[in-house]
């Protein structure tokens, strides 16, 4: 349900659920090719949900073929290197990561890649067992620039990284799910259902725990351990200082299901 108001879309398409918000990228002409403009809707429309005390997660999908084939690359060809700087096209991916709620892919078939970045820029990964990673960026005489380098060393380890940044191969979503780039694997019909079952279970939990919680462990991926630990524990302290906390843990202690005050 589009709510009135709202900006208008032609790269994306948003759909509100009960608790939580689904993107779906929308240009099925070019795969999902992440063009300035779709990365634009992309990260205003995230920013307006993340604005949005109705709304506790987000989920980005896309196609049956493809969940997204990486930057568009019709838009770059052509551009030296101060036109590529001035366009600037990394700020949308800049404000995408400072997204606070939670993000979950729900990817089917290609996430090459951009697509396969935007991918890891989300918290969770649900996968249809057609999904398919890459990047493929060397094939075209670059790299990748959105993260590609970096998360994927993080998530599947430096030497099956390593084989795919240097060679351009994808990997099967079978071996994503072995390798922990993948939450979640499903048969293709169930993919969309999976991943907002997931965010309908994590859109019921207490939201500034959730908030909380999602920055202290993207901090594993920033800060030194001791400086983890420091931010986690003072996390931890001010959750008791709302109401959430002392209702879970009553409710714990009163063996009855919790009632969070924004569920109310
Ligand atoms: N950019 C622009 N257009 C794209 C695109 C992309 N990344 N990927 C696909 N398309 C377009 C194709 O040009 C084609 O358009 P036309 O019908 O006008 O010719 C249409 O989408 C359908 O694509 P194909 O005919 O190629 O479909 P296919 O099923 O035969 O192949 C594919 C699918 C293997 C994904 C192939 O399209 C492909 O290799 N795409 C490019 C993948 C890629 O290299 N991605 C990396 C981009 S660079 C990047 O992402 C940099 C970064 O780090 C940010």
């Amino acid at each position: 349900m589009e709510i009135p108001g709202d900006p208008v879309r032609t790269t994306i398409v948003l759909v509100r659920k009960e608790s939580f918000a689904t993107i779906q990228l929308n240009r099925p002409e070019s795969l999902n090719a992440l063009n300035n403009q779709l990365m634009s809707e992309l990260a205003s429309c995230l920013e307006m949900l993340d604005g949005d005390s109705s709304v506790r997660c987000i989920v980005i999908t896309g196609s049956e073929k493809s969940f997204a084939a990486g930057a568009d690359i019709k838009e770059m060809a052509d551009a030296g290197t101060i036109e590529m700087l001035n366009r600037d096209g990394f700020r949308f991916w800049e404000r995408i990561r400072r997204i606070k709620k939670p993000i979950i892919a729900a990817v089917g078939g290609f996430a090459l890649g951009g697509g396969c970045e935007l991918a890891m820029t989300c918290d969770m990964v649900v996968a249809s067992e057609t999904a398919k990673f890459g990047q493929p960026e060397i094939n075209l005489g670059v790299m990748p620039g959105a993260g590609g380098t970096q998360r994927l060393a993080r998530t599947i380890g430096k030497y099956r990284a390593m084989e795919m940044v240097l060679t351009g191969q994808t990997i099967g979503a079978e071996e994503a799910y072995r390798r922990g780039l993948v939450n979640r694997l499903v048969p293709v019909e169930l993919l969309l259902e999976e991943a907002e079952n997931l965010a309908r279970e994590i859109a019921s939990r207490p939201p500034d725990a959730v908030r909380l919680a999602k920055e202290s462990v993207l901090n594993s991926f920033e800060l030194p351990l001791s400086e983890g630990l420091a931010v986690e524990r003072k996390n931890f302290y001010m959750l008791f200082s709302g109401e959430d906390q002392k209702e879970g843990m009553k409710a714990f202690v009163e063996k009855r299901k919790p009632g969070w005050k924004d569920n109310q």
